[in-house]
């Protein structure tokens, strides 16, 4: 469902990725901070992240997170996850980002199947 408000999509293009290398790219990359079930202690619970509105987990969100207005869809993480702090700017996500845009479509290919 699009957000009711909130911001624009990025005009971005989100090429296919491949959810078997995206799990790769995940456990190098995201897993230290993030799980896909269970606990938000460190970072939010991404299992199901892709469609969900940003700030929704039981977690200790920055304001800029909680009330961003985003929904999680492809070309939203796309962006955030080149650079989680120019797309949401004052995350406490600690993460530079990833360059190669493969890297981040293999990474929600593989979002879209948790
Ligand atoms: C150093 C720890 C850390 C790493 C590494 C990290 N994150 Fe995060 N992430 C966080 C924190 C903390 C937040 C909450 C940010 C906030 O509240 O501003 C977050 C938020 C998010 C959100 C928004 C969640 C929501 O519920 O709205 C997404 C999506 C996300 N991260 C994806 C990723 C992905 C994919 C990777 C790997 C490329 C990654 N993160 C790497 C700590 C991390």
């Amino acid at each position: 469902m699009p957000p009711k408000k909130g911001p624009k999509e990025p005009e971005v293009n989100v090429p296919e990725g491949d959810a078997s290398a995206g799990r790769d790219i995940f456990d190098a990359n995201c897993s230290a901070c993030h799980a896909i079930e269970g606990d938000s202690t460190a970072a939010p619970v991404l299992g199901g992240i892709v469609g969900r509105k940003a700030g929704a987990e039981k977690f200790a969100y920055s304001k800029s997170m909680k009330n961003s207005g985003i929904v999680w869809t492809d070309k939203h993480l796309f962006a955030f996850l080149k650079n989680p702090s120019k797309h949401v700017s004052g995350t406490k996500m600690a993460f530079a980002g990833l360059p190669a845009d493969k890297d981040r479509a293999d990474l929600i290919a593989y979002l879209k199947s948790v």
